[in-house]
Order: structure tokens, then sequence, then C-alpha cells
């Protein structure tokens, strides 16, 4: 279960034979394969001269990355539809559940803004959102596990993976007390899909939503929504696309106006989707089903599992802010140095793509990264 990096580095990421730039930032902007590059440029070529276009040519590309989701996530593909972003997906959910007067969302201090605001805009329908405080500087997952079990809460939402700490939710124990206690779940997973391996057929989850331009190496624009099976009509469409009705596809008699959603999730997509975008997330997605994703999640796992057993070791220069726990964190390494911002120059000076998030350094490595890139970070943050 592993894969050669260095054919990898030479086909799809030549720039980092040059060592001119070390790109450990994944969590902030996946680094595309030169495949699904060359997939956004062959289309804008099509663009250019559409006479080549064929018909129903983009929409295939929409069913195929529905198809490769699926199977990346262990999904149905009727479970998914096409977004453009993360934000969407959190959408579909916020604005399509029922939620009403009196009924509580419940997530973590410190989420994502994109998991925050779609649910505070529902104060204006007396809806409340709190937030769980952390204890020691993380995601208290063992009193949000007691606070959903109040009558009001009707809905848990978090991101997978902590966008700022690398915390990885138990989502199988989530989803389980989330079922039992009639509270929907929903999550974001835009900092896990891609580093991390998900099978939603052994977890309880109502929505996912997740945007494809970091973990999934694709290109801005691409995305997906997960909505469970039985949830897909339970979710009413605030947003209601041309192409969401079963009689969509039948470009012959398009103004019958037959309002009969799709039994599926196609029912929350909204077209025209940008079709370059998508294929060159089908590309991406085919790059991970050859390297294999077990794989990529081993590779990027030993990478920063090393990172951690080295800020434990330098405690008295840094601060592991991420779990030391492998199945508490994925691709996002979070360590805190003494004086972050000197750090970050420090690291940008030494030519390293970082980020600097809520007072540590965020370091995020892909299939393409290595150990010694990781080790020349973590000898400059050492240094500090
Ligand atoms: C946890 C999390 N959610 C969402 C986003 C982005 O949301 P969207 O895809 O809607 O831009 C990010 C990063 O940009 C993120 O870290």
């Amino acid at each position: 279960m592993s894969f050669d990096v260095d054919a990898l580095r030479a086909k799809e990421y030549p720039w980092t034979l040059s060592g001119e730039q070390i790109y450990l930032d994944n969590a902030k902007t996946g680094a595309m394969p030169k495949r699904a590059a060359a997939a956004v440029s062959e289309w804008a070529a099509l663009r250019a001269e559409p006479y080549k276009l064929t018909a129903y040519q983009d929409l295939e590309v929409f069913r195929k990355s529905r198809e490769l989701i699926a199977k990346l996530i262990g999904a149905k593909i009727g479970e998914i539809a096409c977004v453009v972003n993360t934000s969407y997906g959190i959408n579909v959910a916020s604005l399509g559940l029922p939620l009403k007067s009196g009924d509580v969302v419940l997530t973590y201090e410190g989420e994502y803004p994109a998991d925050v605001y779609p649910w505070m805009s529902l104060a204006k329908k007396g809806v409340k959102l709190e937030l769980i405080p952390k204890r020691d500087g993380l995601q208290d997952e063992a009193r949000l596990l007691e606070e959903l079990k109040r009558p009001e809460v009707k809905v848990v939402t978090m991101s997978w993976v902590s966008f700022s700490t690398g915390y990885r939710a138990d989502l199988e124990t989530i989803g389980a007390a989330c079922r039992d206690n009639d509270v929907y779940f929903v999550v974001d997973a835009i900092q896990g899909v891609g580093a991390a391996q998900l099978d939603m057929s052994k977890l309880h989850i109502d929505v996912l939503a997740c945007g494809a331009q970091k973990w999934l190496l694709a290109p801005w624009g691409s995305g997906f929504v997960y909505v469970r099976e039985g949830m897909v009509k339970e979710i009413e469409p605030a947003v209601v696309g041309w192409l969401a009705m079963k009689s969509s596809e039948d470009f012959t008699r398009m103004v019958d106006y037959d309002f009969k959603f799709y039994d599926d999730a196609r029912r929350f997509q909204i077209n025209t989707l940008p079709a370059g975008d998508f294929a060159g997330l089908n590309a991406s997605l085919e790059l991970f089903f050859e390297l294999g994703p077990a794989a990529v999640e081993k590779h990027i796992e030993g990478i920063v599992s090393e990172a951690v057993a080295w800020a434990r070791a330098h405690e008295e220069v840094v601060r592991l802010v991420t779990p030391a726990d492998p199945k508490r964190r994925a691709g996002v390494l979070a360590i805190a140095p003494r004086d972050p911002k000197a750090a970050s120059k420090a690291l940008a000076g030494a030519k390293i793509s970082h980020s600097l998030r809520e007072g540590a350094i965020r370091l995020s490595p892909h299939c393409f990264n290595t150990r010694e890139e990781m080790g020349k970070a973590l000898a400059v943050l050492g240094s500090r």
C-alpha cells in the first residue's frame, strides 16, 4: 500500500523538483496535479470553439464526478450532488432542514465561519446557534455528546477536521448519538476528504458538504454535497434549479414544466455548473484511484506523525496544537511556536508555503510531499 512519490512528483508535480518552493499548504489550496490543470485547459479550448462540444458533454462530466465521489466516500451516486463550494452544501442543510423557533443548533467554538454564519442567519426564524467551548484548546467532544441529548437540540454541525487545530471528529460516535437522539448531523468535510478515508455506508450523517479545492487537489468551483438517501425528501431544496426535475434532461420538451424533483440528491444540484472545473476534479479523482486512497492517507499520516513526534520532542520551543493520537488528526498539522508571526516570516523566507491560523503555524502535506520537505519546515520552527 504505497506509491512511487518520485515518479508522482516528476509526472504530476514537476515544479517540486526544482526545489524553488516547498508547498505545505494544501489545507488552504490543494496543488492540482498536471492532469487536472490540463483537463481545465481542454475545456477552456472547447469553449473557445464550442461547435466541438457534443450534446450533454457537460452533464456527463457532472455525472462522472458524482460517480467518482460516491466511490471515494462509500456513498451511493444518488446521494451526491455537484455543488460549487462547501458553503453551498452547508446551506442546503441550514435552509432546507425543517427547523422552527426554539430549535437549537450545536457546534464548536472556533468552527470555520462557513459552518457558523449559515446557522446564525436562522436567528431571524428563532433558531439558536450554540457554541460548545473548547477544552484545553481543543474541540470538546465529550461535552457535545452530553449537550446534544437536550430535547431542543435539533442539529449538530462541525468540521470533520478542524482548519485550525487539525482535530478530527469521531464521526461514528457523534453520528450514532445524533441518530439515537433524533438530531440532524451536518458535517463540513473539506479538511478531511482526500487526506483521510471516509466510508459513508458505515456512518450516520445526514448532510456532508465538501469543496474540492483543498485535499481533493481540484479546481476552485468544484465540490459536492452528500445527502443521506433517507433524508433526500426531508430536506426542502431552498434553491430550485431547472435541471433538478425528473423531466429535465429531455431538452425537446423543456416548457412542459413538470414540477417533479428527481428522487435523489440531484434535486439539490444547480446547473449550469463550471464543467471545466469538474473535469479537473475528475482528473484529480482518477489520480487518487491510481495511487490508492488508502496509500495517500498512509503517506500523509507518515509525514504528519513524524512531525508530531518532532514537536513533542521540542516542547521547549514549540507547542503541538494538533492531537498526538493519529485517530484524532488527518493532514492538518498545527504547531505553535513562541512567536508565530516571526516563525511565519522565517518560513516564507525559506520559501516554504504554510498558513498562520489562530496563533499557530499550519502545515498540510499531501501525496506529493516528502518527509524531507516537512523536515526543512520543522528545522525553521526549531531554530526560532
Ligand atoms: C473547514 C472549512 N470549511 C470551509 C472552507 C471553505 O468554504 P468554501 O468551500 O465554501 O469556500 C474552508 C477553507 O477555506 C475550511 O477550512
